[in-house]
């Protein structure tokens, strides 16, 4: 893990995750350290954020490190500076950068052109810090993640497909209900089955949510139109209309289900406001786990942690 870039939840093994996953558990047992003193991560965002730019910035803190944040409005990816130049100048300052893009081409060449590791902070086709940072929260909720089944109900979007890979890495059965025309990129498809085919994960992509969602232990739900979508929002609501996560929905799943989002939500619309405020929400832990999950993935690829922390 160390010095490579992590754009994709399928750039790690299983064994990867179940390690951060491990390490995720021990650092937020442990708060500060110095595992990472007198390194720096710079973000580079196109896109707002909230949880993933605080979880960052306060991960290198709680780390011994330091963070520099370039918003939106700073950058200019390949406008005001071609995107290859801010890699390039970008690596002589920092020791790792995390880009939100609104292309995934943009992560990628961030990464062809920096010498430092490139952490996906979000692009258009994956949310991968995301997507461990769930399974973390899954884990500490179940106490498992093998055999048990994620329904996601909604677009095939970036946060689906990289659920959709680490559930496959790690043996999560995972359903998802998307309308025609909204659902998974082929290619994410075609790579969660193969990552599955060794975890023994059941993929399955339906358009009727009650078939995902019937006796499923995690109901998960995200926004209908993405960061970069807005002007579609209109048309998605009403093709996304009979997508809701509500009470009808949820009471399908087994009794103990957990109902995940990774925020920020449009209350009432993708998911109804007594659900995601009710006792089967774990929507908060998620956002905090952004924090314990991002110091484990950190300390690995910059401090080359290998080794659970109770070994040492
Ligand atoms: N879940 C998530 O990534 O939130 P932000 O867009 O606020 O970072
Ligand atoms: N799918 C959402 C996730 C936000 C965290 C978006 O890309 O806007």
């Amino acid at each position: 893990m160390k010095g490579k870039d992590f754009l994709s939840v399928a750039d790690l093994s299983s064994e990867d995750i179940r390690l951060i996953i491990s390490n995720a558990i021990e650092m937020k047992a442990e708060g500060w350290s110095t595992l990472l003193s007198e390194k720096v991560l710079v973000l580079v965002f196109e896109k707002p954020s909230l949880r993933t730019r605080v979880s960052f910035e306060i991960a290198m803190r709680q780390l011994g490190g330091y963070a520099v944040y370039l918003s939106p409005a700073e950058v200019g990816l390949g406008k005001r500076e071609a995107t290859a130049d801010v890699a390039q100048v970008l690596t002589r300052y920092a020791d790792a950068i995390a880009a939100r893009t609104f292309s995934h081409e943009t992560v990628e060449t961030l990464a062809k052109y920096a010498g430092v590791p490139v952490i996906n902070a979000l692009s258009d086709l994956e949310h991968p810090c995301q997507a461990l940072a769930d399974l973390l929260t899954i884990y500490e909720k179940k106490g498992t993640l093998e055999g048990l089944t994620l329904a996601f109900v909604g677009d095939g979007n970036n946060v689906s497909q990289s659920l959709m890979l680490a559930a496959a890495l790690t043996g999560v059965n995972f359903r998802i209900a998307s309308p025609s025309g909204y659902r998974v990129k082929q290619s994410i498809w075609d790579l969660a089955h193969e990552l599955a085919s060794d975890s023994g994960a059941e993929i399955f992509c339906t358009e009727e949510p009650s078939l995902a969602v019937r006796g499923a232990d995690i109901v998960y739900t995200d926004v209908w139109a993405s960061m970069g979508q807005e002007a579609e929002a209109p048309e998605r609501r009403k093709i996304f209309a009979g997508y809701q996560v509500n009470e009808r929905l949820v009471s399908l799943a087994k009794a103990d289900a957990i109902l995940m989002h990774p925020l920020p939500a449009h209350h009432g619309e993708e998911v109804a406001e007594n659900i995601l405020s009710g006792a089967q929400s774990v929507v908060l832990d998620q956002a905090e786990n952004r924090l314990h999950l991002q110091k484990a993935l950190l300390a690995g690829m910059l401090g080359g942690l290998e080794i659970p922390l109770s070994n040492y």
